[in-house]
């Protein structure tokens, strides 16, 4: 197979971990003969630096011509200041809906071999599995008037909460296709209690869920579903979510895996350009000391093997290699309390010799078989 990926590393750390999830895509592409073709792009802080625009034309034409969109993180202190149409964090935004990226999936898991750090106790965490389907191209992010004005001569601010039924349909449909496939319960979270948008919400979900007779569909607000998360994260197998509840719920729920870093995404259009993207940002306090956590980048690259070139067992291949990397005590700064841990290039090279291993060990169980 030959494919063409757009590279996007961004700022901070997201130079440092994109560049992991290439060395390991480039020894899987060897492994399994495939061809990936990468190609850089600039985005967030360094394409305002670039061409003063946080996603320049030249850009969304790579992505455009690209089988699939790797992106690291964006922004850092020497944007913060900089007026809203200029900042890093546009860039993604604008990306998010130039593409159409509509469904982004952050799916959740526990490595047990992670337990020593956690902040949870004894098995609390066992057997945790589950995907958070977070909508990312409408609500408060996107809705207009979002400004700065003067109510009766005083300060005042407005941002919108806007969505439209289609949007809502196309979301929730999306998270009851994965639940099919998966354990067959869907967990709509919203704030039926106050907004507006959540009864309608509300509504198309239970419309959404008599297509789907098969699965199960729960409505948990959102307050509770921040406490159910961490009281009884079993409970749960798909969650669907508007865009800024799942942005919220879904750094909770990293926690769950470890750290942050531990977190992958996939951010899916309905034409088939879709685009990965760690959970994390841009981390500038540890940028450029290659102490970053590269994981949640490699898994989001076997995301991209999965989803949008259907290599299941390659994408399960780096799965099963950072869990063994785990299980022999590698750890990146975030994962431990010791002074000694692994640099972000030795964790990526840790990880490319776990597939090595588990290669050669296939590779002799088919000349036996
Ligand atoms: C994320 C990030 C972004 C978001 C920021 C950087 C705009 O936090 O992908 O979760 O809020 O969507
Ligand atoms: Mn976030």
């Amino acid at each position: 197979m030959r494919k063409k990926i757009a590279v996007l590393p961004g700022d901070g750390i997201g130079k440092e971990v994109i560049q992991g999830a290439i060395d390991v895509l480039q020894t899987v592409g060897r492994y399994y003969h495939h061809e990936f073709e990468f190609q850089y792009g600039a985005i967030g802080g360094e394409a305002i630096d670039q061409f003063e625009s946080p996603l320049p034309k030249e850009t969304i034409d790579l992505c455009r011509q690209s089988d699939a969109v790797l992106l690291g993180a964006v922004g850092g202190p020497k944007w913060d200041r900089n007026e809203a149409h200029l900042r890093p964090e546009k860039g993604l935004l604008a990306i998010r809906k130039e593409l159409d990226l509509f469904a982004n999936l952050r799916p959740v898991q526990s490595y047990s071999s992670l337990q020593e750090t956690s902040p949870f106790k004894g098995d609390h965490l066992e057997g945790v599995d589950f995907l958070i389907v977070r909508e990312l191209t409408g609500g408060l992010y996107f809705g207009k008037p979002s400004e700065r004005l003067r109510d009766n001569g005083e300060e005042a601010v407005v941002d919108t909460l806007f969505y439209k039924r289609k949007e809502m349909e196309r979301i929730i449909d999306t998270a009851f296709q994965l639940a099919k496939k998966r354990n067959k319960k869907v967990t709509s979270v919203d704030k039926a209690n106050v907004l507006q948008s959540s009864k309608l919400w509300r509504d198309v979900a239970e419309e959404v869920a008599t297509k789907y007779p098969d699965v199960e569909l729960e409505h948990m607000l959102v307050d509770n579903a921040a406490m159910q998360l961490i009281a009884k994260p079993q409970q749960f197998d798909v969650i669907v979510t508007e865009n800024m509840f799942g942005d919220i719920l879904s750094d909770e729920a990293a926690m769950l895996s470890g750290s942050l870093g531990m977190l992958p995404s996939a951010s899916l259009s309905s034409n088939g350009l879709h685009l990965y993207e760690p959970a994390h940002g841009s981390a500038p306090d540890i940028a450029g000391k290659q102490i970053a956590n590269p994981i949640a980048m490699i898994l989001s690259a076997a995301m991209m093997l999965r989803h949008s070139f259907q290599l299941d067992e390659e994408a399960g291949a780096i799965e099963k290699a950072v869990k063994h990397v785990l299980e022999a005590g590698k750890r990146t700064k975030d994962l431990t309390y010791q002074n000694r841990f692994v640099r972000t290039n030795e964790m990526v090279e840790e990880i490319k010799e776990a597939l090595a291993d588990d290669f050669a060990i296939l590779n002799i169980m088919e000349a036996y078989a």
